[in-house]
Order: C-alpha cells, then sequence, then structure tokens
C-alpha cells in the first residue's frame, strides 16, 4: 500500500500531488533563488496522530516505523536495515571534554552505510511505481548499497561513473549485479541519467540536475528512522546534539523530520540541534550570510573524507541546521587519520574518514564553547572504515614480518605490550 498523496516544497510549501514523476530539480518556484528539494506529504486518513506509538514490536528492522513511510511493510524490500546500535563513548567523549557522547553505529547495516535507510525505501518505491530500472550516479556508499537493494528486489541496477574510478564501493556495487557504467566525460553522467529516466522510465535514486538539490524525497524518508531510534534509545532522555557527516544532506534533513515529526506528536518536548561535518564550507557561509541559496566553494584541498567532498551542499541542509538552531563545521586533513584510529582504539569502532569528521566538529564546537559542560552528544558514524582502508593503512603495518619468536617478543616490547 502507498501512503503518499503528494509533495511539498520544503521551502515554499506549495503542493505538489502525487504524479510520482518527481522534477528531479525540484520546485519550481524556488528554483532561480533557491533550489529546493521536495519532500513526501502523507495521506491525511493514515498520517499517525499524536501520542500514537511509534514502532511496531518485533519487526527486525527499520520497517518497524512503516506507519511513518511511505509503503507499508509487506511491500518493503529488507535487508534487515536499521535498529542500529546506541553506544556510550565515554573514553573518547573524555578526550573530547564531552560527558554525555553517543554514537549512532550506522556501519552496522548491511552494506555497511546508513545509505540502506534510504535504498530500502528508495527501491522498494521504484518497485511499486514499475520502475525496472534502479539508477544513481554514486562510486560510493549510495551505489553499492541502491545495487544490493536492487538485487533483493529482482530490479536492474545502473551506477554511472566516471573513467578511473575504483575503490571497495564499486566493487561491491557490481558483486551484487549492478551495470557499472564509468564515462568517459564526468560531466555526462547527469545527461544520461536524465535522458534514461525520460525515455526508458529509470528511477533515478541520486542528484542528476545542476544545481543539486538533493537525492529522491521518497528514499529520505527514510532517514527519518534514525531520529525515532535515537529517541527510543536514549529512553526519554532529551539529546542536546545530533551530529552527521555531510555532503548534500539527505541524512541531515530526514533526521530533521523524523526528530520534528515526534515533536509534533508529543513523543519529544524538543527536538536536538543539529550539526553538519562538512568539507569546502558551503553549508557554513550559508548559514553565516543568512541566504537559503548555497554557493559554490572552491576546492582548497584534495579532501580524504571522499564521501561528502562536495563543494556545494543544498537548501534541505541549511534548512535542517537553521530550524534546529544547529551548526556546520568544515573538517580538513588535519588530525582526520589520527582521530579515526583514536576512535578505534578507544571504542572499537573502525569508521570511514567521512564518518569521522563528526568527531572533528564536535571537538572544534567544544573548544569555542558551542557546546556546553553536560550536554548530551550523539555523533552519526555512517560508515564502516572497511570502505576506505586503501587510503589510511600505513606501510609499516604492510610490510612487518618477524622471522622469529624473538624477533616478534622484541617488538611486543617495544610496544608495551608485554
Ligand atoms: C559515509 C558517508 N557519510 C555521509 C554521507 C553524506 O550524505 P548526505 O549528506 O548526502 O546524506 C555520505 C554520502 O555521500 C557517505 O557515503
Ligand atoms: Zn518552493
Amino acid at each position: 500500500m502507498m501512503r503518499v498523496s503528494g509533495f511539498s516544497c520544503l521551502r515554499c510549501r506549495r503542493f505538489f500531488s502525487a504524479t510520482m514523476k518527481i522534477v528531479p530539480s525540484g520546485c519550481p518556484h524556488c528554483l532561480e533563488e533557491a533550489p529546493t528539494n521536495l519532500k513526501v506529504v502523507y495521506d491525511e486518513n493514515i498520517r499517525p496522530r499524536a501520542n500514537t506509538p511509534i514502532a511496531q514490536d518485533r519487526v527486525p528492522s527499520l520497517w518497524r516505523y512503516a506507519d511513518s513511510l511511505p509503503c507499508s511493510i509487506e511491500d518493503a524490500i529488507s535487508l534487515g536495515e536499521g535498529l542500529t546500535t546506541l553506544l556510550p563513548a565515554r573514553a573518547l567523549g573524555a578526550s573530547l571534554g564531552i560527558s554525555d557522547l553517543f554514537i549512532k553505529d550506522e556501519s552496522e547495516n548491511p552494506t555497511w552505510s546508513h545509505k540502506d535507510r534510504f535504498s530500502t525505501v528508495a527501491v522498494s518505491m521504484a518497485r511499486l511505481l514499475g520502475a525496472q530500472v534502479v539508477a544513481t550516479a554514486s562510486s560510493g556508499n549510495a551505489g553499492a548499497s541502491l545495487a544490493a537493494y536492487a538485487a533483493r528486489a529482482r530490479l536492474k541496477c545502473v551506477v554511472v561513473t566516471f573513467a578511473g574510478t575504483t575503490g571497495a564501493m564499486l566493487a561491491q556495487a557490481e558483486k551484487y549485479g549492478a551495470t557499472v557504467l564509468p564515462l568517459l566525460d564526468k560531466s555526462q553522467r547527469w545527461p544520461l541519467l536524465d535522458t534514461c529516466a525520460k525515455e526508458f522510465g529509470w528511477f533515478v535514486t541520486s542528484p542528476f540536475r545542476a544545481p543539486v538539490i538533493g537525492s529522491h524525497p521518497l528514499g529520505i524518508e527514510g532517514y527519518k528512522t534514525i531520529a525515532y531510534e535515537l529517541v527510543e534509545q536514549m529512553n526519554g532522555k532529551a539529546l542536546d546534539w545530533c551530529v552527521l557527516p555531510v555532503c548534500y544532506g539527505d541524512a541531515l534533513a530526514g533526521v530533521w523530520q523524523g526528530f520534528e515529526d515526534l515533536r509534533l506528536r508529543g513523543v519529544i518536548e524538543r527536538s536536538p540541534r543539529l550539526v553538519a561535518a562538512e568539507v569546502h564550507g558551503s553549508l557554513a557561509r550559508a548559514l553565516a550570510e543568512g541566504t537559503d541559496l548555497v554557493a559554490e566553494m572552491p576546492a582548497a584541498f584534495d579532501t580524504l573524507a571522499v564521501s561528502i567532498g562536495t563543494t556545494r551542499s543544498t537548501f534541505q541542509a541549511v534548512n535542517a541546521l537553521r530550524a534546529s538552531g544547529g551548526a556546520a563545521v568544515p573538517v580538513s586533513n588535519q588530525g582526520l587519520i589520527e582521530l579515526q584510529e583514536e576512535l578505534a582504539r578507544r571504542e572499537g569502532i573502525l569508521a570511514e574518514l567521512a564518518s569521522v569528521t563528526p568527531f572533528a566538529a564536535i571537538a572544534m564546537l567544544r573548544r569555542q564553547a558551542i557546546i556546553k559542560d553536560g550536554q548530551s552528544v550523539v555523533a552519526v558514524v555512517t560508515g564502516s572504515g572497511l570502505k576506505d582502508l586503501d587510503r589510511v593503512v600505513r606501510n609499516e603495518h604492510r610490510q612487518a614480518v618477524f622471522h622469529s619468536q624473538d624477533e616478534a617478543l622484541a617488538h611486543l616490547r617495544d610496544g608495551e605490550v608485554v
């Protein structure tokens, strides 16, 4: 069963009926001033009422929140995504000066990133709407995740990329049977997807028009469940801050919607302030200037956090940050690998470099006393450190070979292990 009656503009709130052919450039009325994504509007008759329970028991995936998602459990293509662990991180918290630090470990998802929350909803809806092919422009986590859910749904999946791209996530997409299509000219990726959406009815989940507004609104609904889970896992205790690594802000916008749903339903009194850990600073600039139009920034350096390396984020992200009274923190490469190792060594969580950026942002906000003493903070670790290990494995680790027990023991003594 489909629960969607239409879409509304995140900025001007105009309603568009559910023809389901989402315009990839977003709200036509806002296009010139600030290109803006749409959000799902649910059917009045099935929209959850105040104080209704948010979750159904005994459903072993985020589909336990199906009442707040675009289709019912019966139509869900699921790999058991969601319901990820919320871990108190006392040791890392102490080192960052945060007494109440938590980690939401999204690397536990079936394809080892938070994108599964998006893909499960997007692919379920694509299938319900009769699409034969799902597609995305992504050589990263989004492509790998979409490929897995497409396999599960028996849909074809095309991951459009560009010549020379490699890496674990692309290999992952291929293993799930996706057609990986590297184009010689990077700029041809979006026009190709545009043509295939129009001519062959492909369900394209990623952005494919400039300027970018974000991904398909149906998939973004899946990210609300991060907020639903956090509220349940915090057991009635209010969260002050929620920090995510941000590229186009799909997850940020979805998480904000999730908290606001619960606040409007009377489940929580207030939503946390959201923080975007970003790379090139387009969100920090839009917030500082008070504009809705996110400007392109120069790529001042090659980021290690490749999954979030955009030079221009979106209105949906600014909107979530502004509405929550939050902040955006640009994160450089400096100290990022050390922070990845600190997280792994203190807490036992190996995160992708993009997913380490929230901790750098938290450290910065704490130093600036924007995060206050005693406030609770959750960092969302969006992807597994196995995804980009090739960037960070040090050569000495690869080469260490010991020829005898004595040599091995000497090494252990040097490392103060024995
Ligand atoms: C590991 C990881 N973290 C965070 C993001 C940010 O995604 P977005 O802000 O577009 O939701 C991405 C995706 O591109 C990612 O792969
Ligand atoms: Zn609008």
